[in-house]
């Protein structure tokens, strides 16, 4: 299994982060960038490989509920019960901070983000280390979100002291965040842990708020252009597609869609493929590459940014995403495909 780490390689990567360095880390829902949360010189190398803004506050991650003091104060009862359910996992908390949390951590404001990830790399690490991690996902800002050590090294490549092999990561999208100031709690960014799991097994209410209510500076990911490709990008509904395909079909060239379905439009030649898509050699002038999705939510949040890079790197015309279903247990997917598809 590609997910076995040396004890050596756990030394080092501890070694770096003690230097000052950063480490890429692979987690359940994303790769991160990992810097010393502590150290102000490391967490600035962050900003500097993401190209990322300095006011958009980074997570802070723990290997064990005992330091969750360490970095929140006054944590309402509901943060706890969440902490105790759904950690190891993929779950942010947004906590009021304590006075020794680096400002270039929390983009100045007064909380902190804080996650306990269950990859057993990332707990090796984080157990090794001792002390908090301050990774955002391992990506240039705006880019897609890197899901295996691959996409890390073609993105970051040697910005990174150390990336650490960890498969690809098993549930694919970015951690649920939900702001945990008050008992009041809400959802800042829908991810596989949803608001129907916490009322289900805690009796607790999370309000969740429509998509562009959030306040921009506060969640990155709320941007209307983020987890984007290079490649222009549109999320269409399945009607939608057909009716374009059919329309345009003489035009039509190097188009590359994602879908659940299999394509019933016959006019245009379409290469359909099973994921994970390889590009064949001989394909240079098919219209439509067809990446036929997992038509669950697991499966597809699973694939969704190893497609989107491969579609990248395809260097179609452009992207067309079929809309998934407006149920909550797509939510976090349907966020994803609507940022990488939003143009600013
Ligand atoms: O699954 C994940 O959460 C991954 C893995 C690596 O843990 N991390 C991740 O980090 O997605 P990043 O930086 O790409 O996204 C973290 C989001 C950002 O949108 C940031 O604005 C928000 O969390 N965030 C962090 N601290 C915050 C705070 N104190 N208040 C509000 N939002 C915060
Ligand atoms: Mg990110």
């Amino acid at each position: 299994m590609r997910a076995r780490i040396s004890p050596a390689q756990i030394t080092a990567a501890v070694n770096c982060l003690k230097q000052g360095d950063l480490v890429a880390m692979p987690t359940e829902t994303v790769y991160g960038l990992a810097a010393d949360a502590s150290n102000p010189t490391a967490v600035q190398k962050i900003f500097a490989v993401k190209g990322r803004p300095t006011h958009h506050p980074l997570i802070v991650h723990l290997a064990d509920l005992d330091q969750l003091t360490l970095w929140a104060r006054e944590i309402p009862d509901a943060a706890w019960q969440l902490a105790q359910q759904f950690w190891p996992g993929p779950m942010t908390l947004i906590l009021k901070k304590q006075a020794q949390v680096l400002t270039a951590v929390t983009g100045g404001q007064d909380t902190v983000g804080v996650r306990i990830p269950s990859h057993p790399i990332a707990q090796h690490l984080l157990r090794a280390f001792g002390g908090g991690l301050a990774a955002p996902s391992a990506n240039r800002f705006g880019y897609i979100s890197p899901t295996s050590a691959q996409h890390v090294r073609s993105d970051l490549g040697d910005k990174v002291a150390m990336i650490l092999e960890g498969g690809p990561c098993s549930l694919g999208i970015e951690s649920t965040i939900i702001d945990c100031r008050s008992d009041n709690i809400s959802m800042l960014r829908p991810g596989t842990i949803t608001a129907t799991d916490m009322l289900a097994t805690l009796g607790i209410r999370c309000a969740v708020p429509a998509p562009h209510a959030l306040s921009i500076p506060q969640v990155s990911g709320a941007l209307p252009s983020h987890y984007a490709p290079r490649t222009t990008t549109h999320l269409f509904s399945a009607e939608k597609i057909d009716a374009y395909l059919q329309m345009r079909a003489p035009a039509v060239k190097n188009i590359i869609i994602l879908s659940t379905r299999k394509p019933t439009v016959q006019a245009v030649r379409i290469y359909e493929a099973r994921i994970p898509y390889h590009r064949p050699a001989a394909l240079e002038d098919a219209a439509v590459h067809w990446m036929i999705m997992p038509a669950d939510p697991e499966g597809y949040a699973h694939h969704l940014y190893e497609q989107l890079h491969i579609a990248d790197q395809l260097c179609g015309a452009e992207i067309w995403i079929e809309m998934v279903p407006n149920t909550e247990a797509w939510r976090g997917i349907m966020d994803r495909i609507t940022k990488a598809s939003a143009r600013m």
